[in-house]
This record gives structure tokens, sequence and C-alpha cells, in this order.
């Protein structure tokens, strides 16, 4: 043997891992993610939001101005590179809303009316690793163009109660804040600047940092040692005006009549730095750090500041695993999908002929069917097939062996409820098929 060839079978043999943090969709958990996905396009159509979808990469300046330079996101964790071909500064999306302004703006959509829209996907982040917190993980998430009154801001917060009981979760508590108008957080940004001035001190690295560049994010501080000084922080809500303030009442009273209880948290203030009055979040004590399973708020600069023309707006986006993870701990995961109506054993030669065509047959009426094929080439004992033919979780085999060919019949055999097995002849296998399906139980 050559080196060449020596050295092509070392590096054939070394196994590749998928890149930490991004995790495989793997058969078993499929089902799952389907049942959700269903759940999510029924609420969407029962409240008129209509699809978008935007691409997974967007040019960076698109994060930079939407989501804001000094946020944890585009500070640390995007995936940007440069196109090797043409030299532009790319970004794998590390969230939804930017993009869709983008689209919104390059396609005109508002130019009529306002939209409400949602969409799903992967989105990149490249943060540490750990239950419920990925690099790459999928987020659903609702945007309202164009609105500007309260009842929008608590329509959204409805689907996402409606989609919570739906999917029967447990435990889950919604938080809310205003984070007011520019101008007043302005006024609050001062105030706080020096009350964390006078107590420099106390601040740890990061947070001296953003006490130049972005104030607000102290309060934001997950360090234990801080929390008394943040407790005794100016609070914004106390530097609203009147219209601010109106719309938060207007908010809440609206959130009380639809009986949605809900928590004033002061210091809520999200990680994205396009939002204004509402922000909200929905968080469960049940899945340890990472329980904040979605959250958004109004964002009514943010048209504008990707050049749009100005616009109110507001949604909120969900992280799809975490809610995957909540409907297991809340036990309201749906059971795996059998992966079939019918499972075909036969015996090779002549038997395997007619068993494919009787498979496509049973297909083309619309019955979900596997036809065994041996792995390794060769038929089968019946005794196996039948093994898989159960874990196949199929309701019903069609067995067909040499015996039965030479009657031109096959065994058409219950595989849940009563196990009783029948000869049927093939010419009338399709209509037998049927008829046992609809008589059997769900
Ligand atoms: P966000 O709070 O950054 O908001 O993300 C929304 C949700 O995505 C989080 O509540 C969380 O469930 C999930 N998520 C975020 N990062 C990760 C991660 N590394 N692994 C797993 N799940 C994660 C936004 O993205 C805004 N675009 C929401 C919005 C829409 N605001 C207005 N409209």
């Amino acid at each position: 043997m050559t080196d060449q060839s020596n050295q092509t079978k070392a590096q054939k043999a070394q196994k590749i891992n998928g890149v930490r943090g991004m995790n495989d969709l793997l058969p078993a958990d499929a089902a799952q993610w389907a049942h959700l996905e269903q759940v999510l396009r029924d609420l969407t159509r029962a409240y008129g939001y209509e699809f978008l979808r935007t691409p997974i990469v967007e040019a960076t300046a698109v994060f930079q101005r939407g989501i804001g330079e000094v946020t944890d996101i585009v500070e640390k964790e995007m995936y940007s590179f440069e196109d090797r071909l043409n030299g532009e500064q790319l970004t794998l999306r590390p969230e939804g809303t930017a993009a869709l302004v983008r689209s919104v703006i390059e396609n005109n959509l508002l130019y009529e009316a306002p939209k409400r829209l949602w969409y799903t996907g992967p989105m990149f982040r490249h943060e540490r690793p750990q239950r419920g917190r990925y690099r790459q993980f999928h987020q659903f998430g609702i945007e309202a163009l164009g609105f500007a009154g309260p009842d929008i801001d608590v329509e959204i917060i409805l689907m996402g109660q409606r989609l919570w009981d739906e999917l029967g979760l447990i435990g889950v508590r919604l938080e809310i804040n205003s984070l007011g108008q520019a101008h007043e957080r302005a006024e609050h940004r001062t105030a706080l600047v020096t009350y964390f001035e006078k107590h420099q001190a106390q601040l740890d690295e990061d947070s001296q940092r953003r006490l130049l560049s972005n104030p607000l994010r102290i309060l934001d501080t997950k360090n234990p040692e801080m929390q008394r000084l943040i407790e005794g922080a100016p609070k914004l809500l106390d530097f609203l005006g009147d219209e601010s303030l109106q719309h938060f009442n207007a908010v809440q009273a609206l959130l009380k009549a639809n009986n949605i209880p809900c928590k004033i948290n002061p210091r809520l203030v999200r990680g994205l730095d396009y939002y204004n009055l509402t922000v909200f979040e929905w968080i469960t004590d049940e899945l340890g750090a990472q329980g904040t399973i979605a959250g958004g708020g109004r964002y009514d600069p943010l048209i504008e500041r990707m050049g749009g023309k100005a616009a109110p707006a507001c949604g909120w986006a969900m992280g799809m695993e975490r809610v995957l993870e909540l409907m297991k701990v809340s036990n309201s995961l749906p059971a795996p999908l059998a992966q079939c109506d019918v499972y075909v054993l036969h015996q090779g030669g002549e038997t395997l002929t007619t068993a494919m065509i009787i498979a496509e047959r049973l297909r083309s009426a619309g019955i979900d069917t596997i036809l065994f094929c041996p792995p390794d080439g060769d038929s089968a004992s019946f005794k196996s097939q039948m093994k898989k033919a159960d874990s196949s979780g199929a309701a019903f085999a069609v067995i067909i062996g040499p015996d039965e060919l030479a009657r031109n019949e096959a065994q058409l055999k219950d595989l849940r409820a009563s196990g009783e097995q029948k000869a049927v002849p093939l010419d009338g296998l399709l209509e037998a098929v049927m008829e046992a399906i609809v008589g059997a139980p769900e």
C-alpha cells in the first residue's frame, strides 16, 4: 500500500463531530418539533399573522444598527465573517426582528397597511453552551408592524398566553415593564449615572465599562454582589411622562380585562437596544438558569433607524428548544408518532416483487407503508421482520411468503388491538387494509 493511500485511509477513519452548541434534530424528537410547529401555524392563523422568511445570513450592519452596538449580542456573540469572494461583512442572524424589519423596508410591505407577521428558524449566538442555551437555537417570533396602540401590545401577549395553554406548559409567569421614550430614558440615564458614579467602587468591570456606554444595561447584571446597589438605583418608571404612563396603564388594564396575570418588574430592560414603552418576558423556574422562554416588546424607533419610513411596531420571540424542554417537564409532549400504518413482510425473490407492487399500491391510496428491506441484501426470517414491524408502530402487517403467493393471497395481521391474522386475496388486499384501518382504534 502506498503512503498516499495509507494517509487517505487514516483521514477517512477520523470522526468529525458537530460544532459545539449546535445540535442535530434526531428522528426520535422530530414528532415533537412537528407538533410544536403545527400548533404555531394554527396560532398565527387564528390571529391573522402572515409568514415571512428571511435568509440566515445578513449584512452585519443589519444587526449592528438594529440590535445596537453596545449589546452583548453585537459585542460578543455574533458569528460574523468576511465573504472571501467579495469582502462583504456578513453575519449569521442572532435574532429575527432586525432582519424582518430589513425585509419589510426593502420589500415596501408597509406601503398600504399595517402588517402582522411571523417567522421561525435557526438563530446563532456564540454563548457558553449549557442546558437551554445553544449556539444554534431556534426561534418562533411574531411582529406587528404599523400599530401604535396598547391593544396590539396586548394582542401579542394574549397569543403567548394561548400558546402556553395550548402546549400545556406549567409554571410560566409574565413580567412586564415600560421603557418609556428616548427623552425619558435620557433623564433616567443622567440620574442613573450620577447614582452609579457615587457608588463607583461597587461596580464590577463590565458595569464600569457600561457606565459610559450603556448604563441602563448595568441593571441587567447577573452579578449577585451588585444586587443591593441595583435595588437602590433610580427607577425608569418614575421618569415616565403622561403619555408613556397612559400607554402602560392601558396595557395593564387590557391584560386585567383578559384575566392575564402579570408582575411589573421595573428592572426588566431586555438585551437588545431597539425597545421603547412596553417590554415583557415569560419566565419559568422549571428550567434552571435559562428560564426565559420568550421575550419582546414595542420597538417603535427601529423601522426608521433601519432606514424605513417611521412606523410603530411590537413583537416577541420564543426559544423553541426551551419551550420543548418545558413541555417535557410539564409532561405535555405528544406520544411519538408511528412511522407508518402498514409494514410489508416478504421472503425475497418473487415475493419481494409482489410486496413492492403492493406497497406502492397502498401508498397511492394514502396509506403510509414501509416495505421490509434486508440490510445485508438477503431476506430475513419472518420472526425478525415482525420485530421490526412491531417497533415501527405500524397498526397492520401484510405478510407475503411463497405459500401465500402460490395461492394469490397475503396475510393481514393486526399488530395492535386484536392480534388477529387472516388470509386476504391479493386483488382485494387494498380494500381489506382500508377497511381495517378505518375500523381500527386511533
Ligand atoms: P431575545 O430575548 O434575545 O429576544 O430572544 C428571545 C428568546 O430566544 C429568549 O427568550 C430565549 O427563549 C431564546 N434564546 C435566546 N438565546 C438563546 C440561546 N442561546 N439558546 C436557546 N434559546 C435562546 C429577541 O431575540 C427579540 N428579537 C425578540 C423580539 C421580537 N422582540 C420584538 N420582537
